[in-house]
């Protein structure tokens, strides 16, 4: 059965953990894998969360089964904090959602639920986008295409070529899949003009919107940071959203996230939560529920929302300071180069723009790791090692 298997290349972005972890260089810089990371190089648990553990372990009366759509409490808040509290979505009943573990386990189930539907349908991805998405997408077994969307020149987004592959290559019932905000890789989010086009377009064509929202309060804030996901839920009949708690609850490895089905009418929703349902049982029955519990606790006590959300602003605050110190501190290091554009964009992540082998010489030369397409971790700097990486980068454009 297995003698004939050949080894896979091991994943770009955890493989850097791997390899990072082995490294034994005093001064070695984690820029790799998007985990928020404090002044002192760690990942705290947020406070809100500890607390919230806390409540948990002292009410917690059983470890009982759930079921596959999860905490019904859980999806309940999600739900509002990424639609708003108000959403007609929500009090039309148009929704159907599960918890599930993960992002991942969102954007998969939403692939499975999809092929299910309609198993002849392309998805449309960003060029770059996260390298997941196409494994978890095509595992399904949907087709993938792609449209222009970062801009090397100009580290923008391509908005112009973006309209016009989705305008003129697509065919009604396609899906497009857009980071809901802090665009994964590049930090080159939509402006709200071009949020307000590309759900025009959906309408006009009769495209299904597929929303992945990792990153719900590092870019801008908890609101502005789902203004292109509120406004296409105005807007378009049909839609779906993949959430995930990883980075702004801090939960990465408790595998907390959520898939939403959003469907033109009530029961049209109640029967697609059925097969949502459905998919889910058939793949690994239920989510996990320790994670989903403290977002929970969480977000139905005032007082630890409001601590969170404290603890949330100060991490986008200190990764927005973090932009401009690297920015800075590569001119002063006398780089030929401009880096001005890092402050412009949204989120952990930006990439430098520079090659492979620029890359691969960071991380020999100068234990300074990233993933390979020269996308960094700004929430890997910080005010030890800022110095040290403006230095190495500009050593190495030198030549
Ligand atoms: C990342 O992009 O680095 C994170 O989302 C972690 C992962 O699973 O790839």
């Amino acid at each position: 059965m297995f003698e004939h298997l050949q080894p896979l290349p091991a994943d770009p972005i955890l493989n850097l953990m791997v390899q990072y972890r082995q490294d034994t260089n005093p001064n070695k810089v984690d820029l790799g894998v998007g985990v928020y990371k404090d002044e002192a190089g760690n990942t705290p648990i947020m406070a809100a969360v500890t607390e919230a553990e806390k409540i948990i372990l002292a009410t917690e009366t059983t470890k009982s089964y759930i079921g596959p759509a999860g905490a019904e409490g859980f999806n309940h808040h999600v739900s509002r904090l990424l639609l708003g509290n108000q959403h007609s979505v929500l009090s039309d009943q148009r929704l159907a959602i599960a918890q599930t573990p993960g992002g991942c386990g969102a954007l998969r189930m939403a692939a499975e639920f999809v092929a299910k539907c309609r198993s002849d349908v392309t998805v449309w991805v960003s060029t770059p986008t996260w390298a997941n998405h196409i494994p978890l997408l095509q595992g399904a077994g949907l087709t993938i295409a792609e449209y222009p969307y970062f801009d090397k020149d100009t580290k923008g987004v391509q908005f112009d070529a973006m309209m016009d592959m989705l305008s003129n290559q697509t065919k009604a019932g396609d899906i497009v899949l857009l980071h809901g905000c802090c665009h994964n890789p590049s930090g080159a989010d939509l402006s709200r003009e071009q949020w307000d086009a590309v759900a025009a377009l959906c309408v006009e064509k009769g495209l299904m919107p597929f929303v992945d929202i990792a990153y719900q309060g590092l870019g801008d804030g908890l609101e502005e940071d789902a203004y292109g996901l509120r406004k296409l839920a105005d807007t378009v009949p049909e839609m779906l959203i993949a959430s995930s708690c990883s980075k702004n609850f801090g939960l990465y490895r408790e595998r907390t996230g959520a898939v939403m089905v959003l469907a033109a009418s009530a029961e049209q929703a109640k029967i697609s939560g059925s097969l949502l349902f459905s998919t889910i049982r058939g793949h690994y029955s239920m989510p996990p529920a320790h994670g989903a519990a403290i977002v929970e606790t969480i977000l139905s006590n005032e007082k630890l929302t409001q601590m969170w959300d404290t603890e949330l602003t100060e991490m986008r605050q200190r990764i927005l300071q973090l932009r401009h110190a690297l920015a800075d501190q590569i001119a002063a290091a006398g780089c030929e180069q401009s880096f001005a554009f890092i402050p412009e964009q949204k989120g952990m992540f930006s990439f430098l723009g520079i090659s492979k082998e620029q890359v691969a010489r960071l991380r020999d030369e100068y234990s300074i790791y990233m993933v390979d397409s020269s996308r960094v971790n700004i929430a890997g700097l910080n005010s030890s090692n800022l110095d040290y990486v403006a230095q190495s980068l500009t050593n190495v454009l030198k030549g």
